[in-house]
């Protein structure tokens, strides 16, 4: 059943069910001032803001897009709208600022632009920091060693260190290898290829060893660290209490599924393949496998763990991580996911009303109801996932895959919930834009596609029953959008059409 939370029962779940730092060694410090979280729309940081709440801090947020969905997730926290690689913002953001989280990377930019990128929004915190007289910065980056050749990913981590480094302010780093949690990338494509693959083939790479840690243990040293003085201006590598290699962990996931699966040596490792069989495979979308199987060819082990004497945890296992993840999941409370932060196509000047002009293309089909629009809401917010689409799901299906094979993000990506919804959550290859509670639920296109396109239900009063409708808005420039327009015209009746009368008979 689909629940929409009102801020307090959205309070009620923070504290009830998805607090890590309850035996949290460390005493909370409110009166420490404001503490800035970037990337909080991103995987950790969704998951640091209620603690921070919670431990009653003064919080602000930085988040690139604005969306109202905030202030219902972070009741009380300051939201501020701005794009690190713009200082002018930056500044804004850091205005009386105590402490900044720095949780951005820029990963999903793609290869070419993403170290860039990091370089750059690091220099504008460093400077913006000293200016605004910051007292600390924390960051969570990737655990490497220098002394060998890194993957782009893992030394863009390493150098986003050093700029922020270079200033003034003091920063305390947080070295993390493969976070382990519900919704978390590394979690997924495991997760993934075990429960789908008889036979699993080991690349040379899988033998190489890590040291995973799980995301609760992540989130309790980012808050154990603010709260901790000695801990200002220093580095540490945290990790769990297992040295695993890939393998092991592949191994000890379908020990735990209870999965028979076949494990054999491959005669070939090449990274390409491996990501792009894994990316058809997983929910994860390519461009995040591959940095992630390159940054896998490096053993990352923690070697400066004095952190545990400073903030002491009991750890939890890999195993423990991983049945922890799937508890969540089987729970159905995956509170953030990989797939939160905007993916590279996005423009953030994207939402269907910002467009110029009216769309070339759309269609629009509704039926009268005399169901409720509460009812028929619910049933709307229910699309997607492992529920399908009602109607045509093979349609729906072959759609994603041919998403996937031109390495578009596809329709496995599903959803961070079952029974919830918010803004900004993916469903399959749209992105929730735009939801009005019994009212209107509009969804963005993130599939490859000539052109940009939405999908938006909306439920209104007529003649004292309610309208249903679903209407798709195209806009193009080009004559293959025009084309793929037109050649899709059948499908998109037959699929819209059947879409709103299953809408309604679901809610019978
Ligand atoms: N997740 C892991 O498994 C893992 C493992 C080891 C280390 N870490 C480290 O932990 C940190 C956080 O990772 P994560 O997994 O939470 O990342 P994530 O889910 O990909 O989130 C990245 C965040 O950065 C923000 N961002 C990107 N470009 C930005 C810009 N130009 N201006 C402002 N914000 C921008 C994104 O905002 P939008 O929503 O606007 O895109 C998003 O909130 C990273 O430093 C990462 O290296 C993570």
């Amino acid at each position: 059943m689909l629940t929409l939370l009102s801020p307090w029962d959205m309070r009620e779940i923070v504290i009830n069910n998805y607090l890590y730092c309850q035996d949290l060694p460390t005493e909370p410090r409110p009166d420490m001032g404001i503490v800035l979280v970037t990337g909080a729309s991103g995987y950790i940081g969704g998951r640091l803001v209620p603690e921070l709440i919670y431990r009653k801090y003064r919080v602000r947020v930085m988040v690139r897009a604005y969306s109202s969905e905030y202030a219902q997730r972070w009741p009380g926290v300051e939201v501020v709208v701005a794009d690190a690689l713009d200082i002018a913002g930056v500044r804004k953001a850091m205005e009386g600022v105590d402490t900044v989280y720095y949780l951005i990377h820029s990963l999903l930019l793609g290869p070419l632009e993403f170290e860039h990128a990091d370089i750059k929004s690091a220099e504008n915190f460093r400077i913006a920091a000293e200016e605004c007289k910051v007292r600390r910065i924390i960051y969570l980056g990737g655990l490497g060693d220098t002394n060998y050749k890194l993957s782009p990913h893992l030394r863009s981590r390493m150098a986003v260190a050093q700029e922020l480094q270079r200033g003034a302010v003091p920063v305390t780093v947080l070295r993390a290898a493969v976070i382990i949690g519900s919704g978390s990338a590394s979690y997924e494509i495991v997760y993934n290829l075990v429960r789908l693959l008889p036979i699993i083939l080991l690349p040379a790479f899988s033998f190489t060893r890590c040291q995973p840690i799980g995301v609760r243990d992540v989130i309790k040293y980012l808050v154990g660290v603010l709260e901790k003085d000695e801990t200002v201006g220093c580095c540490y590598d945290i990790g769990g209490p297992d040295v695993l290699s890939y393998k092991d962990m592949m191994q000890e996931f379908s020990r735990i599924l209870g999965k028979q699966s076949l494990y054999l040596p491959s005669p070939v490792s090449n990274i390409t393949l491996f990501s792009y069989l894994a990316s058809l495979l997983t929910p994860v979308p390519h461009h995040i496998v591959r940095c992630l199987l390159e940054s896998i060819t490096y053993e990352v082990i923690c070697k400066n763990d004095s952190i545990r004497q400073i903030v002491p945890l009991r750890l939890m296992r890999y195993r423990e991580a991983v049945v922890a993840a799937l508890s969540r999941e089987e729970q159905d409370q995956v509170s953030t996911r990989w797939s939160d932060a905007y993916p590279p196509a996005h423009e953030l000047s994207m939402k269907l009303k910002e467009q110029p002009g009216s769309p070339e293309y759309s269609y629009t089909y509704s039926m009268l109801t005399a169901r409720d629009s509460n009812v028929l809401f619910k049933s709307v917010c229910s699309v997607g996932g492992s529920g399908g689409w009602f109607h045509s799901n093979w349609l729906w299906r072959l759609r994603g895959w041919l998403d996937r094979l031109i390495m578009g993000v596809g329709s496995l990506r599903g959803r961070r919930s079952r029974s919830t919804l918010r803004i900004n959550d993916v469903i399959d290859f749209w992105r929730v834009e735009d939801m009005q509670e019994n009212r209107l639920l509009l969804l963005r296109a993130e599939m490859k596609l000539p052109g940009k396109a939405w999908l938006q239900f909306s439920i209104d009063p007529e003649q004292g029953m309610n309208r249903l409708t679903v209407k798709a808005y195209f806009y193009t420039s080009g004559i293959i959008g025009r084309a793929y327009w037109h050649a899709c015209m059948p499908l998109h009746v037959l699929i819209f059409d059947n879409l709103v009368k299953q809408i309604e008979k679901r809610t019978e």
